[in-house]
């Protein structure tokens, strides 16, 4: 699979509308229930101290901006080139530092030992399942000994549904074909010809075997008559040893 195809395509879905305007909701979960919780109109309770925090497929920023007006000092990474000039865009308009990067994740070689916190959501389950494994490898280099991370990945559940309209390219990882053709409920016309990796629990075990977990959930939701279209995703906050 060609890596320019991907960036192409995922330039593409911006260009059509694939924008995300609000923070994503298990983000904020994630924040205020291990680092900073709002409690007041300008109150905030701090519950870990951190600083630095890295978006992995920040996509136009809006996880970003949010940590930026909690106060971190928050980057972003991002293969669409279209997903991370609209991010730069949102994060200037607001009075924030343009700091998403455009590049793919596989090759990032920021500072050692750097950030306090690592999130990417609906990200990593995006390409294939050794180049996750060379990502998670780097983010152990670019988190603080005891540092968070916090992903979103698909889980399995899904998986022989989307099987029926797309193409296998290795154990559980498929070319999202056009579930429209299904009737499905889950239909996004915009990941259409992009690699999704469904995940097993196992191999969230044995990726993050270096890390200690601290919470693993996750979200299986259903549609149709029989219950057909399923989509599965896992939560997974974990920390570095100190
Ligand atoms: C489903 S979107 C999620 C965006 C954002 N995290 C959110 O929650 O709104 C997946 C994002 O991952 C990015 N992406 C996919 N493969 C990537 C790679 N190899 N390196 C960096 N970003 C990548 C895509 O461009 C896209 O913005």
């Amino acid at each position: 699979m060609k890596k320019d195809t991907t960036k192409v395509k995922w330039d593409n879905a911006y260009r059509l509308g694939m924008t995300m305007w609000y923070p994503s909701e298990c983000l904020i979960r994630f924040m205020a229930k291990n680092f900073k919780k709002q409690i007041g109109i300008k109150e905030y309770k701090t519950i870990r101290p951190a600083e630095t925090i890295l978006d992995l497929g920040c996509g136009n920023g809006a996880n970003v901006l949010f940590f930026n007006r909690l106060g971190y000092r928050a980057y972003g990474v991002d293969i669409s080139r279209v997903a991370v000039d609209l991010g730069n865009k949102l994060l200037a308009e607001n009075g924030f530092k343009e700091t998403l990067i455009c590049i793919d994740m596989e090759h990032l070689s920021f500072e050692n030992n750097y950030y306090d916190i690592v999130v990417s959501h609906a990200a990593l389950d995006h390409i294939l399942y050794s180049q996750y494994l060379k990502v998670i490898k780097n983010i152990k280099t670019m988190l603080k000994n005891g540092g968070f991370l916090f992903i979103t990945l698909r889980s399995t559940e899904g998986f022989d549904y989307e099987s029926k309209t797309a193409t296998k390219v290795e154990p559980r990882t498929l070319i999202t074909g056009d579930k429209k053709a299904l009737n499905s409920p889950f239909e996004n016309p915009y990941e259409k010809g992009i690699p999704q990796h469904f995940f097993t629990f196992e191999e969230i075990m044995e990726s993050l075997s270096d890390f200690s977990i601290i919470t693993i959930e996750k979200n299986v939701e259903s549609s149709g008559p029989d219950s057909e279209f399923v989509d599965g995703r896992w939560f997974i906050t974990a920390q570095l040893a100190k």
